[in-house]
């Protein structure tokens, strides 16, 4: 099953979703279920930085372990995960793209040699783990490999192929716990934003480095995935649904993006602020073209570049519906960060800090989630109201709803809270949401707007 879902920036359209899709078990309890799936307070070490030693895509290759053509029937896992990697997967890509021309241009506009064996490419474009953590099968150009994102294999290799083994022992021996959401936003936030290991810069960008943009549940399915969601699955790990995967994503790219702005490493360059963490099109647009519009969630006038807000936005629609009073209380720091920008960075700090603190303490809470069928229509429309109310004028909002969106129905549909030919209708209706973010220049809000008000009319009464 298709569904209308691109990956913004390269615009796949129709990107297939093979996350399976057919087993629903989903509780239909009250918000606050009780499902054991998150495991935030205990996070481990990324791969990047666990000790243990990497051994290379090379030993996952093999065709009776993770380099079958096609998946193999009966087996717990896929086996064809090499294949799908190498040949769908931009990930294999990313150390060829430090070798591609516009890579080049990148370099020499930042001084460096070449982009190839610079550790700052290196290390979000590769598994660029110091050389003592790299075994003898190890190849750099394999790009971002299987180790990058399961962990080194060094203590699991061996034994996670036999039939004593299971997920819980992996992961005792350093298999990443990918299944998990706040572990997987954070993995892949970690160069899909960066932190404090692997950091991007507004001069990379100005080097001529595309614009990062994350959303957890998209990106996951538009990768795509070499995993098949069945009951096995659920049997043996966490499955978050769509829901979960976008909420912890926007959670965890708040906190990102607050722990970024409070790290006096990363924060400022020289006398100004680090600008990627400002809204590009804050400043990069004609000055013929007069779009600033007033922002009730900004309270901050013309003129002033602005935060990048888009996560917080969404982080605020969701919590709108999850929990009225810390929305509250949440709508007013970001308010209060946002004025704080315009008093200096002490202030700004302190009230990135307060944000970061709130924050935080949903992480429990959005792991052990449930949502109920009606309680998805109304975050639905919540999304969309806030785009008819303007809080969509900027151009990073607006590509975080549409995402938002699919994400959204993709969980109703999996709860069957959506007939097929409802979503049907639903996904191609979004569709005109994805064409008006198409190109991040050529936002034109009220084209945007009327987009939302398109898919909401299609939206069954009930
Ligand atoms: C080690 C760094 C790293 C990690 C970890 C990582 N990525 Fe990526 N990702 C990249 C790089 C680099 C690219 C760009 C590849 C290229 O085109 O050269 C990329 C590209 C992508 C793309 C394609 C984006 C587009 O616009 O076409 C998707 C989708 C994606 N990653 C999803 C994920 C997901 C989901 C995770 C977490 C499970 C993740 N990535 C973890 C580095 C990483
Ligand atoms: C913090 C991690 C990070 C760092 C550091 C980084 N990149 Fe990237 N790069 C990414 C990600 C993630 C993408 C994919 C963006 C997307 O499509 O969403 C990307 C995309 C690119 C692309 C576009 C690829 C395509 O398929 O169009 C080029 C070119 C690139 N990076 C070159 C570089 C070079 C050269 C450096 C070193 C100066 C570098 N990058 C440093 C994470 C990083
Ligand atoms: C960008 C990150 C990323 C890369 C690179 C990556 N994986 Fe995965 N992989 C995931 C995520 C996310 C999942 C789903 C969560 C889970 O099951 O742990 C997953 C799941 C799996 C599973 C579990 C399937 C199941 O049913 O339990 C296997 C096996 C696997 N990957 C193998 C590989 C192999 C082999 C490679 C390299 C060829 C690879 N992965 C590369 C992120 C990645
Ligand atoms: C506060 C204003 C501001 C913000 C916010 C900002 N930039 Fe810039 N940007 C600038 C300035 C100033 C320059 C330098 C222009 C020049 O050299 O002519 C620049 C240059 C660039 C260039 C190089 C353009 C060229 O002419 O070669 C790129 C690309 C770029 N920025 C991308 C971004 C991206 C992506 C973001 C968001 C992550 C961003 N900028 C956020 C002000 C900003």
């Amino acid at each position: 099953m298709t569904a209308g879902r691109i990956t913004l920036g390269t615009m796949v359209r129709d990107a297939g979703r093979v996350l399976a899709l057919g087993l629903v078990i989903i509780v239909l309890g009250g918000f606050d279920g009780s499902d054991t799936a998150g495991a935030a307070d205990v996070a481990p070490a990324l791969p990047f930085t666990a000790p243990a030693k990497h051994m290379g895509v090379s030993s996952c290759a093999g065709s009776t372990c993770h380099g079958s053509i096609t998946p193999w029937p009966g087996s717990t896992v896929r086996q064809d995960e090499f294949v799908v990697w190498l040949n769908k997967d931009p990930h294999a890509q990313a150390y060829k793209t430090l070798l591609s021309e516009r890579s080049k241009r990148i370099a020499k506009n930042l001084g460096l040699d070449n982009a190839y064996d610079a550790k700052i490419c290196l290390d979000c474009h590769a598994d660029n783990v110091a050389p003592d953590r790299q075994a003898d099968g190890f190849q750099m150009a394999d790009g971002v490999g299987c180790e990058s994102c399961h962990g080194g294999a060094e203590n699991w290799l061996g034994t996670h192929t036999s039939n004593k083994s299971n997920h819980a022992a992996n992961i005792k021996l350093g298999l990443y716990p990918t299944d998990d959401a706040m572990a997987r936003a954070k993995l892949c936030l970690s160069c899909h934003f960066g932190d404090t290991n692997r950091t991007i810069t507004h001069r990379i960008m100005g080097a001529g480095h595309p614009r990062l943009s994350f959303e957890l549940d998209t990106f996951t399915a538009t990768e795509p995935p070499h995993f098949t969601v069945d009951a096995n699955y659920r049997q043996r790990k966490s499955a978050p649904d769509h829901i979960k995967l976008w909420v912890t994503g926007q959670m965890m790219a708040v906190d990102a993006l607050l722990g970024a702005m409070t790290d006096p490493n990363r924060n400022h360059d020289g006398i100004f602020p680090e600008l990627v963490y400002f809204d590009c099109h804050a400043c990069h647009h004609p000055m013929s073209e007069k779009r600033w519009e007033p922002r009730a969630s900004a309270g901050i006038g013309p003129g002033v570049p602005r935060i990048a807000d888009a996560n917080m936005i969404m982080l605020g629609t969701f919590l709108d519906q999850f929990d009225p009073s810390v929305a509250v209380e949440f709508h007013a720091r970001v308010k209060a960060l946002h004025q704080a920008s315009l008093k200096g960075p002490a202030a700004t700090t302190a009230a990135a800090e307060a944000l970061k603190s709130l924050t935080e303490g949903l992480a429990p809470r959005v792991a052990d989630m449930k949502m109920t069928r009606p309680q998805m229509r109304s975050l639905l429309m919540a999304v969309i109201d806030k785009g008819t109310r303007g809080e969509y004028a900027d151009y990073a909002a607006a590509e975080q709803a549409t995402m938002a969106l699919s994400a959204i129905l993709d969980a109703m549909k999996s709860a069957s809270a959506l007939a097929p030919d409802q979503y049907k209708m639903l996904t191609g209706t979004l569709n005109k949401c994805y064409t008006a973010v198409e190109k991040d220049e050529a936002y034109d809000p009220r084209q945007f707007m009327a987009a939302l008000q398109d898919v909401e009319a299609v939206i069954p009464k009930t």
